[in-house]
């Protein structure tokens, strides 16, 4: 912990990631990392479980690298649960076994089992994370992913003094895989977390004054913050008193900076920021708190509370904070949505498909479906076009490769099987569909996907997570999407580039992305208890021509199922 509570330079960030290995780094450099599971004692809101870490860790060590470098990542499963790594955001271009999830491309690494991640990053520089893809491990098995520019290359905004990581999460009192595997039994929703926390930590509480995450600045000094929402099931505001931010990266792609007093980050999405110290002096609080716009939850954990230190202040010195959005503050997400926009410039073009291959338009969204096993009698679901995904037991990625049958389809739909007035009254006996169906895509094909949420129990703001691909999301809007009116008013030029996109409560998003990456890419939400209910599908792209439009054979240490 000691590593992540040091404010770091930039040069300093590389030298303490990497002063255990030689040589120093340059471009193209192969990074090596272990990462060896293990179970570790915690105390949080003044109460001890046993959790799933990376090295003794929570968080988990941060992944340091460059643009271009070859990272190699051991890991050792210690516990007593199966385990699997995503590189969330990293393309992983023809890499898909590296990519994580369980059962998608890999199966998972079963105890005192080991596998070697072995990706390269290619045109990506800023912050994304890796966390546990199986269960509800990542709940604390999660670190930050830190990708520097090209050597000699600048940021596309003035050089900061130093760089900060805050990774948001979620701190359950009780054990979390028994959490969920209750909520399973019963059919009906798992608790909520107990507390939100900044690099691990809720910040004081009532009744357990424990000190937060304190960030040391100096008076007139820029910082910037790799913000990192990997919450299970929350997405956050996040705010420091007396404080602007600016933005300058989202998902690892470079925005036009904008100023903004809130950020509003989903779980798997990352915002790169910029403050400037320019108090005197003082603390301030930086808060991490609940955005949750659908009508039927609220939501009552703890707001995690972290500090910003400026040098010189007496610890006894009374922290300012600020005001907090209120927990459905719709209007504070839209405004900061609304101006998110590529940088787009010479060197970082916004590369937006202008012609479309395949127009498809993804109902997701909730269900109830009747259940004779549980004890309330019916299971709530979640789906994708009336689609509950079923997990296949061998990963889809080798069944595609070795041609294997009976894993999975290829027939998922491109359009709602049933039309209906989506954001409205809901059919009333609209049960869901299971399968393990995939849509197929030609490599280099262009795609159209349109989101839209339902109103199915309620309408929910869904983090929809795509793996191998950034996209661009050029349009949005409240209701039903019309195909006829609303794509005349999508952005061509600058849309906002990421791999995760917050699809607005009874609303739509509008996504375009090329698909240049062969293999099996799954599509969720990244609220888990959503994933964990069925909103999830996967897109199969198929190889282009010759080797370097194809995917990679297997490495030999694949886990076996
Ligand atoms: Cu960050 Cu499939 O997840």
């Amino acid at each position: 912990m000691a590593a992540l509570l040091v404010v770091r330079g930039l040069a300093a960030a590389v030298v303490a990631a990497f002063c255990f290995m030689s040589p120093p780094p340059v471009e193209g450099l192969v990074r090596h990392y272990k990462f060896n599971v293990v179970m570790k004692k915690v105390t949080r809101l003044c109460s001890s479980k046993s959790i799933v870490t990376v090295n003794n860790k929570f968080p988990g060590p941060t992944i340091y690298a460059r643009e271009d470098d070859t990272v190699l990542i051991k890991v050792v499963n210690h516990v007593p649960y199966n385990v699997s790594i995503h590189w969330h955001g990293i393309r992983q271009l023809r890499t898909g076994w590296a990519d994580g999830p369980a059962y998608i491309t890999q199966c998972p690494i079963q105890p005192r089992q080991s596998y070697v991640y072995n990706f390269t990053i290619t045109g990506q520089r800023g912050t994304l994370f890796w966390h546990a893809h199986i269960l509800w491990l990542r709940a604390t098995l999660y670190g930050a992913v830190v990708i520097l520019p090209k050597l000699g290359v600048p940021y596309p905004f003035p050089t900061p003094h130093k760089e900060m990581v805050l990774i948001l999460g979620e701190w359950w009192k009780s054990d979390v895989e028994a959490v969920i595997n209750e909520a399973t039994k019963s059919g009906l929703a798992p608790n909520v977390s107990d507390a939100h926390t900044i690099n691990g930590h809720p910040g004081p509480v009532q009744g357990c004054l424990t000190r937060g995450f304190s960030m040391p600045v100096q008076h007139g000094k820029t910082y910037l913050l790799r913000i990192i929402n990997a919450a299970l099931n929350e997405e956050l505001f996040f705010k420091v008193a007396g404080h602007k931010l600016t933005v300058v990266e989202v998902d690892a792609a470079y925005t036009k900076p904008f100023n903004t007093d809130t950020i509003v980050i989903a779980p798997g999405q990352t915002t790169n920021a910029l403050l400037t110290a320019d108090h005197g002096s003082g603390k301030y609080a930086i808060s991490a708190s609940t955005f949750m716009d659908t009508p039927i939850v609220a939501v009552d954990n703890v707001t995690a509370i972290a500090t910003l230190h400026y040098t010189g202040t007496p610890s006894t010195t009374p922290t300012s904070f600020t005001g907090l959005p209120p927990q459905n503050a719709t209007p504070v997400a839209t405004k900061f949505t609304n101006s998110l926009r590529s940088l787009n410039s010479k060197q970082y073009p916004a590369k937006v498909p202008l012609e479309v291959d395949h127009s498809l338009l993804f109902t997701i969204g909730l269900g109830i479906n009747p259940c004779k096993t549980c004890s309330s009698g019916n299971q709530v679901v979640a789906d994708i076009n009336n689609v509950t995904f079923v997990m296949p037991t061998i990963s889809l990625l080798q069944a595609h490769y070795f041609n294997i049958n009976g894993v999975f389809t290829d027939d998922f739909p491109a359009n709602p099987p049933i039309r209906y007035n989506y954001t409205g009254k809901q059919p009333s006996n609209l049960h869901t569909m299971s399968g393990t169906r995939l849509y197929r895509l030609a490599y280099n094909s262009t795609v159209q996907l349109v989101l839209q949420d339902t109103a199915m129990i309620a309408p929910e703001n869904h983090p929809i997570h795509l793996h191998g691909f950034n996209f661009f999301a050029v349009g949005s809007g409240l209701g039903n999407f019309n195909h006829k009116k609303d794509p005349k008013k999508f952005n061509l030029v600058d849309p906002v580039e990421r791999n995760t996109i917050a699809v607005p409560s009874g609303g739509w998003v509008a996504l375009r992305f090329r698909a240049d990456n062969p293999g099996v890419w799954f599509m969720h939400c990244h609220l888990e208890v959503h994933t964990t209910w069925g909103l999830k599908m996967a897109f199969l792209v198929d190889n282009g021509e010759g080797p370097e439009e194809s995917l990679l054979p297997p490495p030999n240490d694949l886990p076996k199922c």
